[in-house]
Order: C-alpha cells, then structure tokens, then sequence
C-alpha cells in the first residue's frame, strides 16, 4: 500500500481530510506517521484519534536539524511527504531523497500571494488588497524554494464584493480539502508525468 507521511504546524484540517479519505476508503493509502513542528498543534490530537502514529519535532529546539530529524523518522518508511500547513522550511538530504516525493498545499493561486512569509490569513489580506476577482489553492511539489515547486492542481474560487480575510479563508479552504485529497490519489496511482517543472496527468515517468 501507498504509505504516506503528513506534516503539520496547525489545526489540522487538511490532515483531516485525508484521514477521512482513507477511513472512507476514497484514498488507497495509509498515514504511517504525523509530524508536528509545534508541541499545540490540534492536528496532533486527530492524528492521535484516528491511531495514527504521532512525532513532535519543535522548531525552536531542532532549529536548523529539524529537516535531518525528520528524515530519521521516516526514511525508507513512506512514499509520498505531505505539507499540509506545515510552516518549516524543509532542506538539505530530505530534499534530495524526496525529490518530487514531497507535496505542499498553499492557499492560493500560485505564482500569487506565495513565498516566504506569505501564510495563513495574510495570504488572503493581500489577495483581497490587490483586488484580484479569483483566488484559490495550488498543490505543489516541493522543491529548494518556497512555494516554487512544479505546480500539481489548482482549484478557483471567485472573491466576492463583501468578502472578508477570513470569508475567503473558509471558502478556499474547503477547495483544499479536495485538492490535496485529489493530488495525493494522482500520486499513489502513479498518474502523473513530470517534464521540467510541469505535470501532467498521463502516465508516470518513473
Ligand atoms: C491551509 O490554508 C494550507 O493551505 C496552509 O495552511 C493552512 C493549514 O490549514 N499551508 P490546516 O492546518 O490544514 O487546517
């Protein structure tokens, strides 16, 4: 079976969408592992519900290790990594074993409202300061830069008059909800051809 890792920071609602997407049986894949830079993250506890098994790694004490760390845990052990609001900057050998084996969710329409300090609700201040009429989420892989990696999946959701930071915030985070179930499904059935930074659904290139 297709064996997954997710990496979390926060709350945990993209874990829990894969979750549910396996107990449902919609996703054929098991969460071997869940990884938290921070000792609070509510993730922690949905992991813990579902059996799954659960790693603290805090990022003000791995500091600079935190990626080597990581890779001890779960080197040979899955397939795919999962950054589902994961806010560490991963780097060195775990970028290099996981090359194209690593995935990041981002609440926008990437190249816009991304990198480095571009997260949470300041994504969706800055989309609707610009005045953009659509914004969404993109599934990427990851790679040396932030938010930089070959896009996988985008999904659009229209920004309204009245919209809020946190409106939009809800409404594109329930299109996340699919799309990193949607991506992780591709990968686990080998469907996605990868040529230079673009992917396309076809047949795998391994
Ligand atoms: C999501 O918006 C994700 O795109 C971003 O951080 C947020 C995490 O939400 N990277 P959750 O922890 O999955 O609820």
């Amino acid at each position: 079976m297709f064996k997954i890792a997710v990496l979390i920071s926060g709350s945990g609602s993209n874990l829990q969408a894969l979750i549910d997407a396996v107990n449902y049986k919609k996703l054929n894949c098991s969460i071997e592992c869940v990884i938290s830079d921070r000792s609070g993250a509510f993730g922690i506890k949905r992991a813990q519900e579902n059996n799954i098994k659960t790693y603290v790694l805090d990022k003000e004490e791995y500091k600079e290790r935190l990626s080597d760390e990581i890779l001890k845990i779960i080197d040979g052990k899955v397939d795919l990594i999962v950054l589902a609001g994961f806010l560490s900057i991963l780097k060195g050998e775990l970028l290099k074993k996981f090359k194209n084996k690593i995935i990041n969710i981002h609440p926008s329409l990437i190249p816009s409202f991304c990198g480095s300090k571009m997260y949470g609700i300041k994504v969706h201040e800055a989309a609707l300061e610009y005045g953009v009429k659509i914004s969404g989420c993109t599934v990427h892989f990851v790679d040396e830069g932030t938010d930089t990696g070959p896009i996988i999946l985008q999904r659009a959701v229209c920004v309204y008059e009245n919209d809020t930071p946190k409106s939009l915030q809800e409404r594109i985070l329930k299109e996340e909800h699919r799309a990193i179930v949607d991506a992780v499904d591709l990968i686990s059935k080998g469907l996605l051809r990868i040529d230079n930074r673009k992917v396309w659904v076809g047949e795998s290139n391994d």
